[in-house]
């Protein structure tokens, strides 16, 4: 070779090099530039959906992932959660639901990817935002601050998982699924809070992530001055307005959104699966490449590992697989298809910029080319209340309110996102096993006295740096003497008790008895206990239950957040007047009896005498209650009805469902909601005046088939006879399809050049495995309205609309059936746009 050309190629080597270590690793399999990440050289348009390990069983992992496979997933997404895998400092826990390695492995063996949020810092309404509390009592520690103890802490944890994950080859430049990392959670806002100490800690961040060599791209989300190689990304119901930080990097949706969590007190937020489709088409349209659903499954928060405080156990989120993961219909299936559709635009979406045309005011058309010619646009109209007709490249197209269709082909539509042609489910919890009510026994947790395990002191003191988290209780106990002159026992004016507490929830024992109850709630844990309180001559005992329901999980300054009675306690009416209690003797007990004697465990359980028959106390507080019961068969997943207690802990053999709380009723709005329209937390509501979650899972994997331990322990006071095992069922089915309404199946029917007219859809109906369609509820061909559930006619409905259901349907586990006029007796009203709506019910 000439030397001049030899040298020209060194210098091309050496820009390469340069150039790839500035950017990303070009011998890493991963590696992104400015439209995607990049997959063994390919760039790809990646599905992705979070599905947090230990909110479900390592038994229903293989389920779920195979689920969201068929979802048309890509990729799973979880946080790692410290607080689970270091309970003690440098005392580790990888086993059970915290199994990380089997989960990621079980990705693989599925053919995904895996998005590894490292953290450690979680937020995910998980308690404490995922840090462990010891973490709080580490010397001088500042929590996600440029702080010397903090961010040793904090290597020393990633550098535990990253390595681990190489250990075992997990990362895709070592062959394994790992493609992406995340360092911190949405740290941009608090260092705008913070300042010159929050740059410096996210940089900090940012390099020793990239130092741990993963041979994967690290992001991070919410961080607009993430440096360079790191990704920041969007998280939000939204992000099509969103662009990274360098015209270099791929635009990413870490979190859209899938709905949102119910807290205790709250009503049950759901999002409607068409304003989530457009959301995600309006990303890619946009050039988005790659969307995560927060959450795919949302799950359970077994034990005490909700955060909040006042997050609820049920983790559902109205995710596409639901807490029990089971479909969630049609918001899987309207994605799914949605996947497909966008797959179908892979090639000419990551060729390059898409052209936008405006269509008209509200509306616009996004056209991706290839240079080999091929071509997919996706057709919007932004207009939340009018349809719109549109005319691109020459051909015309109706596009419903708040929608966008999507054109793998720049001609035909096979999707649009308000254009549901996926079923409808409705569930129904049924009892698992009919007519046998569990046979109760129960223990009564007397209030704490001064003679049990106890300390004392001469002030309040506030709860976690009391209990660190070990138990939700914390027993504060005084004495009070009363003079046998005071007014108040002649008038018969009781004195009033007030109590200030930071949160979360209080109760009030005066001698013993129940005297009242307060508690806070999400928007504001503290709490103030103000009332009349039933004193005698002589000496008093107050005691005083204060109760934490999770850490907060999110804000600033973990270090300094407490729960408790603080303070100011007095007692008001007296012949003193005022007496301040604040500061005089205070006797404290950490946790209950029962849970030092396990009462929850079997071996526990058996160490106290139980009252049975007769004796079972009901409707009485801090009462423990115990039955034992066999596994119903079958294989639908089973929960616990709880509606008749009021708030307490459940545990199956020794292992904690979680809190239950049914006695907080849901408040907020529940009107009737539109799809069309801005999407916030609170526009979708349900369950409101009824109890926030009413239901708890119980995992069939914690079940022995024989005499299975059920133990409950009830603060307020219930009715144990109410609480039922009940399994979860597909109820009903529906479909809800307008004729002519584009499907991808006939696209490539015609596309494939099989059939050369226009397709009608079909309404697909399905029971699940196991059942039959028994009898049809509704059948409408024509103007019928309402939703899925509650469907009615409209002024246009075809008289046989049932005939052919009752002929194709009944008996089977599906049936699918043609949205046309001929298939219901003929047309009942030319030259109206007709829909089908159909429901029925499986059994
Ligand atoms: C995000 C956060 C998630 C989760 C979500 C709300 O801001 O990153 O971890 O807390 O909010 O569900």
């Amino acid at each position: 070779m000439e030397m001049g050309l030899k040298l020209l190629m060194l210098k091309l080597l050496v820009l390469v090099v340069v150039l790839c270590s500035w950017v990303s690793s070009c011998t890493a399999s991963v590696s992104y530039d400015s439209k995607a990440i990049v997959i063994n050289g390919q760039r790809r348009i990646l599905i992705s959906g979070s599905i947090h390990y230990p909110r479900s069983t390592p038994e229903m992992w293989p389920d779920l992932i195979q689920k969201a496979k068929e979802g048309g997933l890509d990729v799973i997404q979880t946080y790692v959660f410290w607080n689970g895998h270091e309970p003690q400092p440098g005392k580790y826990y990888f086993e059970g639901r915290f199994d990380l390695v089997n989960f990621i492995k079980l990705v693989k063996q599925a053919g995904l990817y895996v998005h590894l949020r490292i953290g450690p810092y979680a937020c995910a309404e998980w308690n404490f935002g995922g840090f462990p509390v010891w973490l709080k009592y580490v010397p001088g520690i500042s929590f996600r601050t440029d702080n010397g103890p903090f961010k040793a802490a904090m290597q020393k944890f990633t550098m535990k998982i990253v390595n681990m994950m190489k250990a075992e080859r997990l990362y895709e430049s070592q062959g394994g699924p790992i493609i992406l990392s995340q360092i911190e959670n949405e740290y941009g806002p608090m260092e705008y809070e913070l300042g010159a100490p929050g740059q410096a800690y996210a940089k900090w961040a940012a390099q020793m992530a990239v130092g741990l060599g993963t041979g994967v791209p690290w992001v991070m989300c919410k961080q607009d001055d993430a440096p360079d190689p790191i990704i920041n990304t969007c998280n939000g119901f939204y992000c099509d307005y969103f662009s990274p930080n360098k015209a270099y990097k791929p635009k990413m949706w870490t979190e859209a959104w899938t709905g949102w969590y119910t807290a205790f007190a709250g009503a049950v937020p759901y999002r409607p699966a068409e304003d989530l489709a457009f959301s995600v088409a309006r990303f890619i349209q946009k050039g988005g490449s790659f969307i995560n659903y927060y959450m795919y499954h949302g799950g359970t928060n077994f034990g005490r590992t909700s955060g909040g405080p006042f997050i609820a156990t049920s983790y559902d989120y109205d995710a596409p697989l639901d807490e029990y993961g089971l479909l969630r219909q049609p918001k899987w299936g309207h994605l799914k298809d949605l996947h497909r559709a966008i797959k179908l635009c892979e090639p000419a979406l990551v060729s390059g910029d898409p052209t936008v045309f405006s269509l008209g005011n509200n509306q616009e058309a996004h056209v991706f080319k290839t240079k080999f010619g091929a071509c997919a646009a996706f057709l919007t109209n932004h207009d939340s209340k009018s349809f719109a007709k549109v005319s691109f490249a020459n051909l015309h197209y109706n596009l419903p309110p708040w929608s966008i269709s999507i054109l793998p082909d720049c001609k035909n539509t096979v999707y649009n996102t308000a254009r549901v042609g996926a079923q409808s489910a409705q569930m129904k919890m049924i009892p698992a096993v009919y007519g046998i009510g569990f046979s109760w026994q129960s223990f009564n947790e007397e209030p704490a006295s001064y003679n049990d395990n106890s300390f004392t002191t001469a002030r309040l003191l506030e709860q976690i740096n009391t209990t660190w988290d070990m138990s939700d209780y914390l027993w504060y106990m005084t004495d009070v003497k009363i003079d046998p002159y005071e007014g108040f026992l002649k008038s018969g004016n009781y004195p009033v008790l007030t109590v200030l507490s930071a949160g979360h929830a209080l109760h009030v024992f005066i001698n013993g008895q129940l005297s009242g109850t307060a508690y806070g709630s999400l928007e504001d844990p503290r709490l103030t206990f103000n009332q009349g309180v039933n004193l005698r001559a002589g000496v008093n005992t107050i005691a005083l239950l204060s109760i934490a329901v999770g850490l907060p999980n999110v804000g600033p300054h973990f270090e300094t957040w407490n729960a408790g009675v603080l303070g100011p306690v007095s007692l008001n009416g007296l012949n003193e007047g005022r007496r301040d209690l604040s500061w005089q003797k205070w006797t404290y007990k950490i946790g209950l009896k029962g849970e030092a004697l396990s009462l929850h465990s079997l071996s526990g359980s058996s160490s106290v005498e139980w009252a049975q028959g007769s004796f079972v106390a009901q409707k009485q507080p801090l009462t423990w209650y115990k039955t034992a019961f066999n596994a119903p068969v079958g294989t639908e997943p089973l929960a616990l009805d709880m509606n008749t207690m009021g708030k307490g802990n459940v545990w199956i053999n020794g292992k904690s469902i979680g809190r239950y709380w049914p006695g907080y009723k849901a408040t907020g709005s529940c009107s009737a909601c539109n799809y069309a329209g801005w999407f916030y937390e609170k526009k979708c509501l349900s369950n409101c005046g009824e109890a926030s979650q009413r239901w708890y899972h119980v995992p069939r994997s914690w079940l022995y088939p024989m005499g299975n331990l059920l133990v409950v322990f009830e603060e307020w006071g219930g009715n144990p006879y109410g609480i039922a095992l009940v399994k979860r069922q597909v109820g009903s089915v529906c479909a809800d399809i307008f004729e002519w309404q584009p499907t991808l199946v006939n696209w490539q029917l015609q596309a494939s050049g099989k059939v050369n007219r226009p397709l009608r859809p079909k309404a697909h109906l399905s029971c699940s495995p196991g059942q039959k369609i028994s009898s049809i509820k509704f059948a409408s061909f024509g103007t019928p309205e309402g939703v899925c559930g509650s469907f009615r006619q409209g002024s246009c409905h075809a008289f046989h609309s049932y005939d052919i259901f009752e002929k194709y349907c009944i008996g089977q586990q599906s049936c699918s059936v043609p949205v046309v006029p001929e298939a219901f007796g003929g047309d009942p009203c030319p030259s109206v746009m007709k829909k089908l709506s159909v429901e029925v019910i499986c059994s």
